[in-house]
């Protein structure tokens, strides 16, 4: 999953290249390059990390030339060093890609044998070296593009750019989305709108298989069987917004603090605050009878999918099977025709997420996605976008973009359970009510932040934190693990509390911090029973719950008194205090918050 950016026209393109990888280093920040060619060579510079590494090089040897193509890499295949960073080129060809070539040992054996020479570790270099073998051969640009495109097994989003050629590029999609952008007397290719948003707002997403010839005057697409097609060119919304940390020292930060108005932000589309109720746009099945509901995502997205599950099965009477989408796609689920298959992502473009999807389609089943970038490949594929309003989420750990798909997910099941009778008023106005509280409740939440900082101080040591929580605040305690983990690189694990005793509480002793989540409600008596069984074990407790909850708790060292709320939307409210404890951690572990180590923000491969 890298970001790739290609311009073609008659102005230097190398500053403007930089500036869309840097709109694309969600994608990926292993390492950074971009290449130029057209007047007889290809001339490159690459660096390995982030960005700003490419920048320094090209201060000090800039690149000149108005064809080039851009590439910011998550590693596959070969470390993340200078010598795998893309492009990769011969003296003829230079490429950037996007996805996994699964047939690249044999292609580079055979090439080998052939007499070409390699630089890198990575699969992608072999797509350079086909083309130039093409080219050694007498076809053309177009016949050695397509010849090559022929013989690749696996997933890409390719740009091509020749050392003859000062006028073409060539890009290619199989599996990996690329898009074209039209401007004046200049084209682009990127991998997202957001790549080419504030170039051009001019778009075409290319089809599955499509290949396109990219000239500073227009662009000629070929389908797979190598015809030519025309694709509709549409208008962008992406913008070159300027997204920026204001007065904090993170954009995860920022997110978290953003969260009490982009969750209003979202409730003030799926909810009516004039009738107290929750309400969807129009659906194209009846949600009165549907069957079952099949909720699919990866990472954090997929803890949405697991509380909803709990949601739609008390409230709305519904039966709910979760799956991250990496299992999800090979698995070979049945489900029943007329099914709602609802599918979670932030980007809109988490590539088994996609794959997910296009089976549940191939099952019959209505397709609804809720995703943060409606113009993504999920939501365009979806019978029916439900936004989040989130706006730009920077940081890897998905923050605000989760507490807002909690949020619709909510209001997609009180409709449902109106729609079903399987509530009624009274209850739904208690639910209700409670939601359209969240926004300020979030506000009283994160007052607690000072709180949290001197546990995250208390914790600092710890070689393993466990999460526990019980019913719907059990996904809070795994999404919990997974903030730590990803941003402070300490172990953790979130478990169902009353799963400790079969197995995890043998990790218990004094040096392990164990956050119990644990709201008033039906089933607090038992998640404090596995917390005393654990306080009993030595286990260093930290319990969130509320001022009732804290005093029937008994002696705890450690706690935080959260609002008193209503069950249904305490996993929405109790996701605050445990971002922030891993922000707090990984601010004094000296970790890089907003782009750890290994990660990446969208994941377009598999
Ligand atoms: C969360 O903090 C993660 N970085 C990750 O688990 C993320 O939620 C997952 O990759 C899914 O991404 P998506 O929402 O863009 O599909």
């Amino acid at each position: 999953m890298c970001g790739i950016i290609g311009i073609v026209g008659d102005r230097p393109v190398s500053d403007r290249l930089v500036e869309a990888l840097r709109r694309l280093e969600y994608r990926g920040y292993d390492s950074a390059g971009i290449a130029t060619g057209g007047a007889g060579v290809i001339d490159r510079r690459r660096a390995e990390g982030k960005l700003d590494n490419l920048i320094d090089v090209l201060d000090g040897a800039p690149l000149p030339g108005t064809i080039g193509i851009g590439h910011t890499r998550w590693a596959t295949h070969g470390a993340p060093t200078k010598n795998n960073a893309h492009p990769h080129a011969t003296d003829r060809v230079a490429v950037v890609h996007n996805g996994i070539i699964e047939n690249f040992q044999v292609l580079r054996e055979e090439l080998i044998a052939k007499g070409h020479v390699f630089q890198s570790e990575t699969d992608s270099e072999v797509i350079a070296h086909l083309v130039t073998d093409g080219l050694d051969q007498g076809q053309t640009p177009q016949q050695a593009a397509a010849a090559t495109f022929a013989r690749l097994h696996g997933a890409f989003a390719l740009g091509i750019l020749f050392s003859d050629e000062d006028d073409l590029l060539i890009g290619a999609r199989r599996g990996s989305p690329l898009v074209v952008g039209y401007g004046d007397g200049e084209m682009y290719l990127g991998s997202d709108a957001m790549a080419v948003g504030p170039l051009s707002n001019r778009i075409c997403y290319l089809a599955e298989g499509d290949w396109v010839e990219l000239r500073s005057a227009g662009a000629i697409i070929h389908d797979e069987t190598d015809a030519i097609v025309e694709r509709e060119i549409r208008s962008s919304s992406v913008a070159a917004e300027a997204i920026d940390k204001g007065n904090y020292p993170h954009f995860m930060l920022k997110e978290i603090y953003e969260q009490p108005t982009v969750i209003g932000d979202t409730l003030n589309t799926y909810f009516n605050a004039l009738s107290g109720k929750a309400h969807m746009p129009p659906m194209p099945f009846d949600m009165a009878n549907v069957p079952k509901i099949t909720i699919v995502a990866c990472g954090t997205a997929a803890y949405a999918g697991s509380v909803a599950k709990y949601w739609f099965e008390q409230i709305a009477r519904v039966s709910v099977e979760t799956d991250v989408a990496s299992e999800f796609r090979y698995r070979e689920a049945a489900m029943p025709e007329g099914g709602l298959a609802i599918f979670v992502s932030q980007s809109g473009e988490t590539a088994d997420t996609l794959a997910a999807l296009r089976y549940a389609r191939s099952q019959g089943q209505h397709i609804v996605s809720i995703v943060n970038v409606p113009d993504s490949s999920i939501a365009r594929e979806s019978d029916v976008v439900l936004p989040t309003h989130a706006g730009p989420e920077i940081g890897v750990a998905s923050t605000k973009a989760f507490t807002c798909q909690l949020t619709v997910l909510a209001c997609l099941v009180l409709t449902m359970a109106r729609a079903r009778n399987a509530i009624d008023d009274a209850r739904e106005a208690i639910l209700c009510a409670a939601l359209a509280h969240v926004p300020e409740l979030a506000r009283d939440v994160l007052q607690h932040d000072d709180r949290i900082l001197s546990i995250a101080g208390d914790m600092v040591d710890a070689r393993d934190v466990l999460y526990i929580g019980r019913g719907s605040l059990f996904p809070i305690a795994m999404e919990g693990a997974l903030k730590l983990k990803e941003i402070s690189y300490i172990h953790a694990e979130g478990y169902a509390a009353g799963e400790m005793k079969h197995g995890p509480i043998a990790l218990v002793d004094d040096g392990v911090p164990i956050i119990v989540l644990a709201p008033s409600g039906p089933l607090f008596e038992k998640t404090v029973s596995n917390m005393h069984e654990v306080i009993a074990r030595q286990g260093q407790v930290f319990l969130l719950s509320d001022e009732a909850g804290l005093k029937a708790a008994g002696d705890v060292p450690h706690s935080i008194a959260l609002p008193d709320v209503d069950a249904f939307i305490a996993p929405i409210l109790y996701a605050l205090p445990v971002q922030l404890l891993a922000y707090h951690l990984a601010v004094l572990k000296g970790t890089d918050i907003d782009q750890p180590r290994n990660l990446a923000k969208s994941v377009t491969v598999e």
